[in-house]
């Protein structure tokens, strides 16, 4: 099991939700939040209205995976989110040691799915 984390832009969401749909991947854990890359948080002019101080709105998606659909779920999030300017994003695969359906008390991969 993997842990994927992305943090992308804030209107490629709906497009990474769709293709994560049209991958099978339904469950997801979405946050607003803010953050800095590699700019140190200095956006580009025309996304400054974007801007909070030296931190950049973003959102953040979680999604716990079986191993099958690990590149499924990574390749949904880069194409949805890629412009191919500063700012896109980025992706973070973690193991995952456990997951657990708290109602039935399964675990692990009949949990996550
Ligand atoms: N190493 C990191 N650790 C934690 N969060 C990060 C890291 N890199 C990026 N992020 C988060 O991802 C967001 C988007 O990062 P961003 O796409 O700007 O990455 P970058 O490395 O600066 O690449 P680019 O040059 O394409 O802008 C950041 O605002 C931050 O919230
Ligand atoms: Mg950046």
């Amino acid at each position: 099991m993997k842990y994927v984390i992305g943090v992308i832009q804030p209107d490629r969401l709906d497009d990474v939700l769709k293709r994560l749909t049209d991958e099978g991947v339904h469950l997801v854990t979405v946050s607003n939040v803010v953050g800095r890359g590699r700019q140190k948080g200095v956006a580009q002019v025309y996304r400054s209205h974007k801007e909070q101080g030296s931190l950049l709105k973003k959102v953040k998606l979680e999604i716990a995976v079986n191993e099958a659909f690990v590149e499924k779920t990574v390749r949904a999030i880069s194409e949805g989110a890629r412009t191919g300017e500063i700012g896109d994003g980025k992706i973070f695969v973690l193991d995952l040691g456990e997951c657990i359906r708290i109602r039935t008390g399964e675990r692990g991969n009949e949990a996550i799915g």
